[in-house]
């Protein structure tokens, strides 16, 4: 049988761009090559497409070391330094004259989980990994993604949405309206980020110019939402029509919430698969992450994240992530592994439900 021709496509232009670099390792070193050839390509941070030996050269680093010996700012300006003559040349390559079969996205955040390459794919025909154009879209935006989800009857976090120019406008009277309608602690964080990137728990006043101040730099749309206190489980769903929703799994932050930092750099935070969490509730989460998937439109997979309530007992969906993250210690695969599905299983699953979807 003739391998089927996998373009990985990693790195990109959103501040998850190390990250996506470390998932996209793994997805290589779990394609199946007998049946899988695989060609990477590296998005640059300024949005160069680069091909063969240079994206392969990425690739092969050991950026997880990178990133645990110097700062974020350090490792980018290592992959620029490398990347700096292969971005001079124009890019001239052809999805079609390529033979490509199939992309695997593992492009995280804007630009790459957000719809934008989906269409792009749809554009040239090529089928992808996971949700797409308009599930990617919704769910990268966290206030559209609740009023989505509300509207299937799964309980969100009370929240508020503000729009930045609003803020710059009258900083005072948007804070004003803020502390009429929230009790600290609460959450302020951009709509169209992850990996926690602007994100603050304010827990007094003086605390919320900066918190504003940092998320309304990075996004026209900002949620304000009510600080829920309770156990963080995320679910890992897998199919098109007929998914397949994982054991539930638990976050335990390292810090005051789970940020950036606990994520991947320092490892911090304890996952525990299964969650500590009742059986039946473990039940009720899985078929609220099914109702979701549902609703949103999802394909190939997303996780699911909620909080349980430690309070009322409620389960509240926190976000959907339609790529997340693929490293070693994600709860992605970890919860799928974890379900009967270990990872070069999941690669290939991943693979055929991109092959058999039709977009239209
Ligand atoms: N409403 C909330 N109540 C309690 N914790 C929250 C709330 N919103 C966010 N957090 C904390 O912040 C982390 C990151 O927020 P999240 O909305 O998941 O954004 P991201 O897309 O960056 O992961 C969560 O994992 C959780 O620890
Ligand atoms: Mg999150």
């Amino acid at each position: 049988m003739p391998r089927i021709t996998v373009a990985l496509i990693f790195g990109g232009r959103s501040s998850e761009h190390e990250i996506s670099i470390i998932s996209a390792k793994s997805i290589a070193a779990n394609i199946n090559r007998e049946r899988y050839k695989v060609l990477p390509f590296y998005i640059t941070h300024e949005g160069h497409w680069l091909c063969d030996g240079i994206a392969q050269d990425i690739l092969n680093l050991d950026l997880s070391a990178l990133l645990r010996n110097s700062s974020l700012e350090a490792t980018a300006s290592t992959l620029r330094e490398m990347v700096k003559e292969a971005a001079q040349k124009p890019f001239d390559f052809d999805f079609k004259s390529a033979l490509i079969d199939v992309a695997f996205l593992t492009l995280h955040g804007t630009y790459g989980e957000d719809g934008r390459i989906q269409g792009f794919l749809d554009t040239c025909a090529v089928p992808y990994t996971g949700c797409g154009v308009l599930a990617s879209a919704l769910t990268m935006d966290k206030a559209l993604t609740k009023l989505c989800v509300a509207d299937a009857g799964l309980a969100v976090a009370p929240s508020m949405t503000l729009f930045s120019a609003d803020y710059h406008t009258d900083p005072e009277g948007v804070r004003s309206l803020i502390e009429q309608q929230f009790d600290y602690p609460f959450f302020v964080k951009p709509a169209n980020l992850g990996s926690s990137i602007g994100i603050s728990k304010v827990h007094h006043g003086s605390e919320l110019p900066s918190a504003l101040e940092s998320a309304c730099s990075l996004d026209a749309k900002v949620l304000v939402e009510k600080a829920i206190q309770g156990r963080e489980i995320e679910v890992a769903v897998l199919g098109n029509e007929t998914p397949e929703v994982s054991l539930c799994g638990e976050i335990e932050p390292g810090s005051d919430f789970y940020d950036y930092q606990d994520k991947y750099i320092h490892n911090t935070a304890k996952l525990f698969i299964p969650a500590r969490i009742p059986g039946e509730i473990q039940e009720e989460v899985r078929s609220a992450a099914l109702k979701a998937y549902k609703a949103l439109g999802c394909r190939g997979m997303s996780r699911i994240d909620f909080f349980v309530d430690e309070n009322t007992g409620r389960i509240v969906l926190n976000e959907v992530n339609t790529i997340p993250g693929f490293t070693d210690i994600s709860m992605y695969p970890q919860l799928m592994a974890a379900s009967g599905i270990p990872f070069q299983e999941l690669a290939e699953r991943l693979l055929q439900l991109a092959l058999e979807t039709i977009r239209p």
